[in-house]
This record gives C-alpha cells, sequence and structure tokens, in this order.
C-alpha cells in the first residue's frame, strides 16, 4: 500500500493556479526528490500537504495512510505521521525549543491515546539526537529560533523531524544557505533516519543535497506539475543541461 498518494491536485492562492492536476505516489521506505526553478510550485506542494490555510485546494486527491488528507487540519495530519521541515523556520519568541518538542510529542501521544512522556523519558529522547545536530542545551532552552543562525534554525527543523519520528518527513530547501559541514549534519538527520516505514520527500535546488543521500526518484516541477521523473542520475543531468530542456 502507498504510504501517500496525490492524484491531480489543483490548488491556488487567491485566483492564481499554483498545483495544476499534480500526481505523485510515494511508497514505504522511498526518498523522492523534487527539483525545479524558483515559482514552479514546491513550496506550495509541500503546504498544501501539511493543510497551510492560506492554499485552497480546488480538486484532486490526497490521501496518506489511506486516510483523505484533505478533511483534515494541520494538527490531525501531524499527529498521522506528516512533518514539514519549513524554507524559513518560524521564530516563536517565549516559546522554549525543548518545552516546544515536549508539546509537541505530547500532542502526537494525546492523539494516539497515550499518556504524557514523563520528564526521564523525555530527556534520553532529547538528548543523544540534539547531540548528534551539533544542539546544545543553551540552544534548547532559548526560545525556539529566536536569535538563532540560518544554520541552527535548520538544525533545530531536523531535531523536531528526527524527535517526532513522523513516517512522512517533507525538508524543503533544508539546505539552503547552509555551509558543507551543516549540509552534512543535515543529510546525516535524513540517512539515520531512513526505514522501510518512513519516506521523505525533498525539495531542493542543487545537486550537492544528494552527494550524501540517493534518492529513489528525482522529479522534475514546472509550472505546477511533475515533468520528468528519473532516477538520481537525472541530477547530473539537470546540474549540466539546466531546466530550459523540460520547457
Ligand atoms: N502565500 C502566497 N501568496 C501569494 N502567492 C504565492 C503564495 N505562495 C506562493 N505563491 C506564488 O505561487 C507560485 C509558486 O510558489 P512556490 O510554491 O513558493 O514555488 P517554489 O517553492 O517552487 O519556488 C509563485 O509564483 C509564488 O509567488
Ligand atoms: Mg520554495
Amino acid at each position: 500500500m502507498a504510504l501517500l498518494t496525490i492524484e491531480n491536485l489543483c490548488a491556488r492562492v487567491g485566483d492564481k493556479e499554483i498545483l495544476k492536476d499534480f500526481s505523485l505516489t510515494i511508497n514505504p521506505g522511498e526518498v523522492h526528490v523534487i527539483m525545479g526553478p524558483n515559482g514552479s510550485g514546491k513550496s506550495t506542494l509541500a503546504n498544501v500537504i501539511a493543510g497551510h490555510p492560506a492554499y485552497e485546494v480546488t480538486g484532486g486527491r490526497l490521501m496518506f495512510k489511506d486516510r483523505d488528507v484533505l478533511k483534515m487540519t494541520p494538527d490531525e495530519r501531524a499527529n498521522i505521521g506528516i512533518f514539514l521541515a519549513f524554507q524559513s523556520p518560524t521564530e516563536l519568541p517565549g516559546v522554549g525549543s525543548a518545552l516546544f518538542l515536549k508539546t509537541a510529542l505530547n500532542a502526537k501521544r494525546q492523539a494516539a491515546g497515550e499518556k504524557d512522556i514523563d520528564a526521564v523519558s523525555f530527556m534520553r529522547r532529547l538528548r543523544p539526537r540534539a547531540t548528534a545536530l551539533g544542539i546544545t542545551d543553551d540552544m534548547l532552552k532559548r526560545a525556539l529560533n529566536v536569535g538563532f543562525s540560518g544554520g541552527e534554525k535548520k538544525r533545530m527543523e531536523m531535531l523536531q523531524m528526527a524527535f517526532l519520528e513522523p513516517d512522512f518527513c517533507m525538508l524543503d530547501e533544508i539546505d539552503s544557505g547552509l555551509d558543507i559541514d551543516a549540509l552534512h549534519t543535515v543529510s546525516q538527520a535524513v540517512n539515520i533516519m531512513r526505514e522501510s516505514h518512513r519516506s521523505f520527500l525533498l525539495i531542493t535546488h542543487f545537486q550537492r543535497l544528494l552527494n550524501d543521500i540517493t534518492p529513489d526518484y528525482i522529479h522534475i516541477m514546472m509550472d505546477g506539475r511533475i515533468v520528468k521523473t528519473g532516477d538520481k542520475t537525472l541530477a547530473a543531468t539537470l546540474e549540466e543541461k539546466g531546466y530550459d530542456i523540460y520547457r
């Protein structure tokens, strides 16, 4: 059974059509990459799957674990395992990073009928993941993303992913603005989490993310839909020839 099925999805912002009959099937364990020029609708796709209220779905189907996602709130989608790491992570003044993680995990547990995590288990879950991502105790105490550098924000997004262990992880331009070391850290976080039940949708402009992560499929998105699907070698073709040959 597919984890995520998108059929002829159409979506718009205001009166602008952005997704036009977009279709994609993602099976458990697969890593899919979407590449495409600016404005082709990549972030819109991720936001629509996550349930961002600014985007209006005007047609098509979106199924996750055999459930009709379009009928669900963003919270409900998160609770059944849909995760989006943002292109520009939001700052949450007044909300400590560790508290944010605990609250998010407990919301998920409550939705599954489980009790809240205790303090010891919480730290046991948090510490090794934070250390692996180079996130210090000081960062965990500070308000979420407030005053964080671009790289720190991206690593904090990865910590949320590692901590919440969602079954479907969307990473929107996680590699933009990262230096080589931070990029490597992010790629490792993805590789460590690759499991037979978990799938990834990586949105990127750059081939360099794919030096460390070997995807199952690469899709080229233009003007709201996929125009070409290939394997990992497609990234090299793109690097060489650009998007113009697909226009
Ligand atoms: N919230 C929004 N309000 C208005 N226009 C938007 C909004 N989000 C996206 N768009 C427009 O939709 C198109 C696709 O944007 P986006 O999905 O961000 O593309 P990409 O991520 O591929 O660069 C662009 O023309 C963009 O300006
Ligand atoms: Mg984008």
